[in-house]
């Protein structure tokens, strides 16, 4: 079972991710355990100062080393991946999800929107991995979004395990339309060939529908 160690200056973020839904249920389960702490908590001063200005000037702030090393050093296992959520990072991809939902222990580091002192990414971090070209405030949803993504990928997490090969990126393609009951909804019905029965014609059209998509939504995926 993974474990999961999610360090952060706003650790009430996750609550209701972390409460809801499949996630959710997988933590019921024990499929996976996630705990979220407070980076606050590894301050030692009556301030619990964790930021500071940075060295050489220029706006905002930068996250302290002290909290940070005291916090992953206590956290840390042997064979641990320490994980920082970055703008800068290696993209996230379904592999390196996969890959990650194999690990039997992550200690994820959100970041603070200005940055954070290099040392602690030269020193106590393995990985750096971004979510996409965006900047949030914080990376703390980064990290949600990791901890999300990998769970799929955790056996017996999603209800049906076929539902996992036939989606969107895993065979290079976009989803094909679904459609459920009623069969006539506001004078829209569902393709007939759907209703079919005729599962090689179902999918024909499903596969057509699909290249068709990525043709236009992500022509970038079929290079
Ligand atoms: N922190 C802020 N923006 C981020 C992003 N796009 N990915 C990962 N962490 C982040």
């Amino acid at each position: 079972m993974p474990r999961i160690d999610v360090l952060t200056l706003f650790p009430r973020m996750l609550d209701g991710f972390l409460a809801e839904s499949i996630l959710g249920k997988g933590l019921e389960r024990e499929l996976l355990s996630v705990c979220v702490h407070d980076l606050r908590a590894w301050t030692t001063d009556k301030h619990r100062t964790a930021d500071d200005r940075p060295f050489g000037g220029g706006e905002g702030m930068v996250l302290k080393p002290e909290p940070v090393f005291a916090a992953i050093e206590q956290l840390q296992t042997p064979g641990c991946r320490r994980i920082y959520l970055t703008p800068d990072g290696v993209p996230l991809t379904p592999a390196i999800a996969a890959s990650l939902s194999r690990e039997s222990h992550l200690v994820l580091l959100s970041g603070h929107y200005e940055g954070i002192d290099q040392r602690i990414r030269d020193s106590v971090i393995d990985l750096e991995l971004s979510i996409g070209d965006y900047v949030l405030t914080n990376g703390t949803l980064a990290a949600a979004v990791v901890i999300d993504a990998l769970s799929r990928f955790i056996p017996g997490v999603l209800g049906e395990e076929k539902s996992l090969t036939h989606e969107s990126f895993t065979g290079k393609l976009l989803d094909f339309p679904q459609y459920t009951r009623p069969a006539e909804f506001r004078g829209m019905s569902v393709p007939e060939v759907l209703l079919s029965g005729n599962h090689a014609e179902i999918e024909k059209w499903r596969a057509a529908r699909s290249l068709e998509k990525t043709r236009t939504v992500r022509p970038d995926l079929l290079k």
